[in-house]
């Protein structure tokens, strides 16, 4: 399984991130140089993601965040929980890459009793996002991702892995999540970035809703409105322009008005469409 699942991330590298090497759109983490509990454990990028053509999300994520050295401050970072699996073990077992108790002086050059290499000087070299915008999703609700835009302020790490992974298309982003604070909800709050209620900030069309607004209100059933078919039939304009706010509640809806030809009674007046008296065709259950 470990050895298919290999060759898959091989051949994802060879299509997607080889192009992205090849462009120099991105860089990797360069070398890592790990000196606790002991001196020194070295990690190469380049081994790692170059030569042996191992995907960015196969490491990032979950396994490490993309901030150098983060795992050296764990407790757990040592030879014990490497046998288990963890970190760098998670390879090193004798299985996909050799194993973590073999070969000491591979990974350590300078352990206690074992062979020092002198490596010259590898150190972390800074690293950048892919350049160019990334596209989020499809259709109308598309959003344009700018790696540049944000590393003015932000490190690989405070996105990769807590917050998105390393590689396309593995977090489905909703805005349900978003204004729960997860994906670009855990910046765009309106404290650390600006509110993600500011569409046009990062949607170049204000998409509809993709699924009903859903209206409960005491004594009566539910009420369901439809983007999907209201928005075929009707401009947004011809609703949002004087009829109902762009924000669910923001239109302070009452049936009084309704029969008085305002919300959705100003089409539903038995005239345009089905009247607003016939209130089972709003209201279910
Ligand atoms: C085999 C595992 C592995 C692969 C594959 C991998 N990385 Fe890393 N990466 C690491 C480790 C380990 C660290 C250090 C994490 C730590 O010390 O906590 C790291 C750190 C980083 C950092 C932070 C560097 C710094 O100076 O703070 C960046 C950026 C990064 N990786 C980008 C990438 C990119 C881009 C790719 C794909 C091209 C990639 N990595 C592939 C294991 C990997
Ligand atoms: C995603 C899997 C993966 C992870 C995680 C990983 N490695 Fe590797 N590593 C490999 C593979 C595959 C090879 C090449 C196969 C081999 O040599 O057995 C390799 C090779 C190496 C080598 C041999 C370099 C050489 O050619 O002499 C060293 C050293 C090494 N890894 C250190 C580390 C360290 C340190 C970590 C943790 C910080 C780590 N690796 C995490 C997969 C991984
Ligand atoms: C795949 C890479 C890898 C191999 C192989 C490896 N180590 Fe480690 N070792 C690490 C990493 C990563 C750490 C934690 C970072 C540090 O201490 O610099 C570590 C930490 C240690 C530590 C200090 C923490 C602890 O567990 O007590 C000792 C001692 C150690 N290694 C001994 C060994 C010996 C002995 C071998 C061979 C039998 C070995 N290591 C093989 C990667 C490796
Ligand atoms: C503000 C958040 C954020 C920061 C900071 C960030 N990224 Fe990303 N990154 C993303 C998002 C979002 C994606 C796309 C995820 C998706 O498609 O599901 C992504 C995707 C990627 C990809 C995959 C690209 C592809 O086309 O396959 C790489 C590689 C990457 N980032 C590297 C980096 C590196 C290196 C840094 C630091 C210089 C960095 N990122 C900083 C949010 C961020
Ligand atoms: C780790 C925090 C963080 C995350 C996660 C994050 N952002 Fe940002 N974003 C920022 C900060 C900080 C700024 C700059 C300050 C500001 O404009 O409020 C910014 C600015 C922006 C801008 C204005 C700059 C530009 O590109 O024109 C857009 C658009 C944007 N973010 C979209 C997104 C999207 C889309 C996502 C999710 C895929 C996302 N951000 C995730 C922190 C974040
Ligand atoms: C911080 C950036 C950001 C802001 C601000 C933002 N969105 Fe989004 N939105 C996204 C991202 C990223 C996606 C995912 C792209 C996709 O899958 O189509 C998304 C997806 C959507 C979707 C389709 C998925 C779903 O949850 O239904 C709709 C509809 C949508 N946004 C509407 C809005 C509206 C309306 C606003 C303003 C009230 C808004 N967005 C503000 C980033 C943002
Ligand atoms: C037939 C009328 C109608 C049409 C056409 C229409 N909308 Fe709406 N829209 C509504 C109503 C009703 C609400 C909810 C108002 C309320 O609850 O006060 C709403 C709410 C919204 C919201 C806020 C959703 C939320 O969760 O807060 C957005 C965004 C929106 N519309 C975008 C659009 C866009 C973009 C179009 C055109 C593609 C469009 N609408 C077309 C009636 C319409
Ligand atoms: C701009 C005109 C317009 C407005 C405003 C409007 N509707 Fe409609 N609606 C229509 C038309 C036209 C139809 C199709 C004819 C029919 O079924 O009566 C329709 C159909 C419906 C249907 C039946 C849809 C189906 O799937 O069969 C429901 C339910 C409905 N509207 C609810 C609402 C609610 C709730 C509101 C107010 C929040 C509203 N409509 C506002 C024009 C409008
Ligand atoms: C065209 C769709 C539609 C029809 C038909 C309709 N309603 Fe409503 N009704 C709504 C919407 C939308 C709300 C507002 C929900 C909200 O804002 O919470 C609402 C709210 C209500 C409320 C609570 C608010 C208030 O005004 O007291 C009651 C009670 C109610 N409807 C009863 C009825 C009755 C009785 C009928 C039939 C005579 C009816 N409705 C027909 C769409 C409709």
């Amino acid at each position: 399984m470990k050895k298919i699942l290999f060759v898959l991330s091989l051949l994802v590298f060879v299509s997607g991130y080889g192009r992205l090497f090849a462009s120099g759109a991105i860089s990797h983490g360069g070398d890592i140089v790990y000196t606790k509990p002991v001196k020194s454990v070295i990690f190469s990028h380049k081994l790692h993601a170059e030569d042996r053509g191992l995907s960015c999300g196969m490491c990032h994520s979950g396994l490490f965040d993309a901030v150098a050295l983060k795992a050296q401050q764990k407790n757990d970072f040592n030879m014990d929980s490497l046998y288990k699996g963890k970190y760098c073990g998670s390879c090193h077992n004798g299985q996909m890459a050799f194993a973590s108790n073999t070969q000491c002086a591979r990974c350590h050059a300078g352990v206690k009793g074992h062979a020092v290499h002198e490596k010259k000087g590898p150190v972390k070299s800074p690293a950048s996002g892919p350049e160019g915008l990334l596209i989020l999703g499809k259709g109308d609700s598309f959003v344009k991702f700018s790696h540049a835009k944000h590393a003015a302020s932000l490190i690989c790490g405070d996105c990769h892995s807590g917050v998105f992974p390393m590689s396309r298309d593995k977090t489905k982003v909703t805005m349900e999540g978003i204004y729960q604070g997860e994906s670009c909800g855990s910046c765009h709050n309106g404290k650390n970035a600006f509110s993600s209620y500011e569409c046009k900030k990062c949607h170049e069309k204000t998409p509809a809703p993709a699924v009903d607004l859903t209206y409960k209100n005491k004594g009566t059933g539910a009420v369901k409105f439809s983007h999907e078919f209201h928005k075929s039939a009707f401009k947004c304009d011809e609703c949002h322009k004087n009829l109902f706010a762009m924000r669910k509640g923001g239109s302070r809806m009452k049936m009084d008005a309704m029969y008085n030809g305002r919300f959705c009674g100003s089409c539903h007046n038995g005239n345009t469409a089905s009247n607003v008296t016939d209130c089972g065709k709003c209201h279910k259950g």
